[in-house]
């Protein structure tokens, strides 16, 4: 479904990731997990190009990049578009548009590929807002909702554009543990219907019962990776063991 191979990054003189690579089969849930500046986002943000790697490959859904150190050139940024259209994602802010209803929000993408919408664009959105519980709320502004219903109907933005992956940064981070249930409520109801899903995330509890698999990043490297039940109780890196005494 999705393969990154040996991804580089830097910005400045500063590498920030240094060589990481991760496989993630369909229907998998993978949680990435590590200390603040590792280089998490920016490894998640690779992985649809709104962050250009220096070298690596990336393919999704039959898509792929490669990139060699050159310059990111008209071309690339075609395929990057088109490799865009199969990954969805959702940020710890959620940056929805504060001007629109959140109807009109998740309307944007349909809008914007398809120019005008009907009633069937209408009545997609207004099924996806149902599906992350937002269907009473579709009229109202983003400004009148809670951070918890604010990232569903991220999600549900995200969602309009029919991707096969979804990749979330820190989803629930911005918000308090009771809201943060019902997001992580969308994200495991999508896993059970089949989504693939990378998720960068400090809620261990989540990583834990969520995921398939945990990945464990320090120093823009995957140090080690693997199911919950062995990564969280025998890990075999002294890194991943540090960290994960911090957290648990
Ligand atoms: N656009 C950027 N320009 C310069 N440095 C950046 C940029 N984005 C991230 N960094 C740096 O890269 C490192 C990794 O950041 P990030 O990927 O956000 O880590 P994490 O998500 O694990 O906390 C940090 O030191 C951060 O300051
Ligand atoms: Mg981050």
């Amino acid at each position: 479904m999705l393969d990154a191979h040996n991804i580089h990054k830097s910005f400045g003189e500063g590498a920030i990731l240094g060589g990481v690579s991760l496989q993630v089969r369909k229907g998998e849930l993978v949680s990435i997990i590590g200390p603040s500046g590792c280089g998490k986002s920016t490894f998640l943000r690779c992985l649809n190009f709104l962050e250009i790697p220096d070298r690596g490959t990336i393919n999704a859904m039959g898509v792929t990049i490669a990139r060699d150190g050159g310059p990111w050139r008209r071309a690339d940024e075609h395929v990057a578009h088109r490799l865009r259209t199969h990954v969805g994602m959702v940020f710890q802010n959620f940056n929805l548009f504060p001007h629109l209803s959140v109807l009109d929000n998740v309307l944007l993408a349909p809008r914007v590929v398809k120019g005008e919408t009907g009633p069937t664009e209408r009545d997609e959105a207004m099924a996806l807002l149902e599906k992350v519980g937002l269907g009473r709320v579709a009229q109202r502004y983003p400004v009148s909702l809670s951070g918890g219903q604010q990232q569903r109907a991220a999600i549900a933005r995200a969602l309009a554009m029919r991707p096969e992956i979804m990749l979330y940064d820190e989803p629930t981070s911005a918000l308090d543990p009771i809201v943060a249930e019902e997001v992580l409520g969308v994200m495991r109801k999508l896993d059970d219907e089949g989504m693939t899903q990378i998720v960068v995330t400090h809620d261990m509890r989540f990583a834990q019962v969520a995921s398939d698999t945990i990945v464990y990043m320090d120093g823009g490297h995957i140090i080690e990776s693997g199911p919950p039940e062995t990564l969280c109780v025998d890990p075999a890196d002294d890194r991943t063991r540090r960290f994960l005494r911090t957290v648990l």
